[in-house]
């Protein structure tokens, strides 16, 4: 199968296949499909996008799954680490930090932590919001159905889950509410685990992060809570010096597909920005 056809597939997969077209005689994003003209979604280059409240938590509205009954982590015990002790972590350290830590309350609760997973030198950081139930089990991020449709996100970019790419998460713990159900996490909670988020940053030092959903995009952009997240899409923001670019995360776009064409436009966008910063 040739390498368009194959994106083709992923395209298709990711429930775009009817409203993507190969355009031809047109300025091509890295040889990606565009969204073809006719479509009601159009609008590949399109730095003011409105978008809906949706956004907000990968959790919001989503079916508040039962867990089942996990085992309790055994909690390592660790002296407290300072965030200045963080920054000048190698990565075997805050490897070995984040799974021991005990900095909030969600400890208390996982199964294990969920570090992050892909290429330490990866130009393209991806970053959700927490782990959820299958991550907790499985101690990898975006493993349940929203990260299937992550993978084909990046197949239509001509990315691979480790290959050129990381994903991490603003939480490594998952957050759970009464029933055990996932939950976004609370501020307390991304203030004490933000300083790992920051070390990876640092230590990847990737060309683009890509923010998944509110959550990532606030705290990574260290914006109040009240901000209306409706301005976010469409622009390249920085964190530090890295270009930062916000689309819907996936388990949104599971509830709602159609908003697919959007975060293909911005992930189009991120491409563009991509491009830009490494001709540099
Ligand atoms: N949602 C996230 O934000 N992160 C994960 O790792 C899984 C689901």
């Amino acid at each position: 199968m040739s390498e368009q056809n194959r994106r083709a597939v992923f395209l298709d997969e990711m429930g775009l296949g009817p409203v993507w077209s190969q355009r031809t005689g047109a300025p091509q994003l890295l040889d990606e499909p565009v969204i073809a003209d006719d479509s009601a979604e159009s609008g590949v280059h399109m730095p003011n996008i409105r978008v809906d409240e949706s956004m907000s938590s990968a959790w919001t509205d989503s079916a508040v799954q039962t867990a089942a009954t996990a085992p309790q982590a055994a909690l390592a015990t660790t002296s407290a680490t300072s965030v200045t002790e963080v920054t000048q972590m190698d990565w075997a350290q805050l490897k070995s930090v984040v799974a021991a830590c005990t900095k909030c309350d969600l400890c208390k609760s996982r199964t294990q932590t969920v570090f992050g997973v892909g290429d330490p030198k990866a130009r393209w950081l991806f970053v959700g919001e927490g782990p959820g139930r299958n991550e907790d089990f499985q101690g990898e991020p975006f493993v349940g159905p929203a990260g299937k449709l992550l993978d084909n996100m990046f197949a239509a970019m001509a990315l691979k889950r480790g290959d050129n790419t990381y994903i991490a998460n603003i939480v490594k713990c998952r957050p759970t509410d009464a029933a055990k159900g996932d939950r976004p996490p609370a501020a307390e909670e991304m203030d004490a685990c933000l300083p790992y988020l920051e070390r990876q940053i640092a230590l990847i030092k990737p060309t683009i992060i890509i923010a998944l959903g509110k959550t990532a995009a606030l705290a990574l952009l260290k914006l109040d809570p009240a901000t209306p997240v409706s301005s976010l899409r469409g622009t390249v923001h920085r964190h530090a010096d890295v270009p930062v670019i916000v689309t819907y995360h996936p388990a949104y776009l599971l509830r709602k597909p159609k908003d697919k064409s959007k975060a293909w436009a911005d992930l189009c966008l991120a491409m563009q920005s991509y491009a830009g910063s490494a001709s540099k």
